[in-house]
């Protein structure tokens, strides 16, 4: 980040005048799904209760290859009993370890679905690995709107920002709504450190810049994760930080951590993690916009495994 990093300073701006308002802050119920350590997040605005829903799950049996929706169907529960309008079904990246439900709850929710702009980059690299064909669009359109970094958008009355963090994957978005930063696979809980940046457009020193970029927001600003897998000597999920413990705490990217520490550490750790059980059905969905592939003749979806190539 620079001096002139005007998108950063908006978003502090819009953090402290939230900070200070309540009226400015959103209403945010998480949805922990244990079968894959990823948090949903539900956030709505008080006075007029228009939502957005974040990083929604569809269950999915990779042994048999069924797919089921108990994990969303709490998502329109919530969004019923609370009588909320949903207008964004947002992604903050391309998921590796499970199946966006975005498309179903689309379906019954209305709203439009966003991502990153940087999906494209997404969709080359895995269009080839997957060795799709001419029908499958590398350019975004399997969504409704690509955010691009200091982009403005709004829920209601809550004034919103996305910021653009690499490393992760190259299409990384967090979404900042009022004081609350929905930071994707950037950070995890203090005691847990980081996001891996070895999948395939990964960057552990992308990443590390694009922390120390979320860092530099007001001290307590809410952080909400993406995941949470407990620490050692925690017993409890958790999904909510702040900026303040993360820059004390943080095992991997603390004050005073450096670029190179954190390269070679990511590295080194990266290195003995196994791939995500789902990750190949996972993203072979999600670039598609959480759609399955298109039926075969005899109306069933399938989805590949490249052999030898991952
Ligand atoms: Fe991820």
């Amino acid at each position: 980040m620079t001096d002139t990093d005007i998108a950063l300073q908006q978003a502090t701006t819009q953090v402290e005048a939230a900070s200070a308002d309540a009226a400015k802050r959103p209403t945010i119920a998480g949805f922990f799904d244990e079968a894959t350590n990823t948090i949903s997040y539900v956030v709505s605005d008080p006075a007029t209760k228009e939502a957005a829903v974040i990083d929604s799950v569809l269950d999915y049996q990779a042994a048999s290859g069924r797919t089921s929706y108990g994990s969303a169907d709490r998502i329109i529960e919530y969004v019923e009993a609370n009588r909320l309008t949903v207008i964004w079904h947002i992604e903050t990246h391309a998921h590796a370890d499970h199946i966006s439900a975005a498309p179903y709850l689309q379906e019954k929710l209305g709203g439009k679905l966003g991502i990153g702009k940087e999906i494209i980059r997404v969709q080359d690299v895995f269009g080839k690995l997957f060795n799709a064909g001419t029908d499958f669009e590398r350019d975004g359109s399997q969504f409704d709107h690509l955010f691009t970094d200091g982009e403005h958008f709004s829920i209601g009355e809550l004034e919103g920002i996305v910021l653009h963090v690499p490393g992760h994957t190259p299409a990384d978005m967090a979404f900042i709504i009022g004081d609350a930063a929905f930071v994707g696979d950037t950070l995890f809980m203090p005691d847990f450190g980081t996001a891996r940046a070895d999948f395939p457009g990964g960057d552990a020193r992308q990443l590390f810049r694009s922390i120390r970029r979320l860092l530099k927001l007001p001290d307590d600003t809410r952080l909400f994760l993406c995941h949470d897998y407990k620490a050692p000597g925690r017993d409890e999920y958790a999904w909510e930080s702040t900026v303040k413990l993360q820059r004390e705490n943080n095992v991997h990217v603390k004050d005073g951590t450096t670029e190179d520490e954190f390269v070679a550490m990511r590295a080194a750790r990266d290195a003995t993690l196994d791939m995500p059980t789902l990750i190949l059905p996972s993203v072979q969905v999600n670039i598609r916009g959480g759609r399955l592939p298109e039926p075969e003749e005899n109306g069933v979806s399938y989805i590949k495994i490249p052999v030898n190539a991952v």
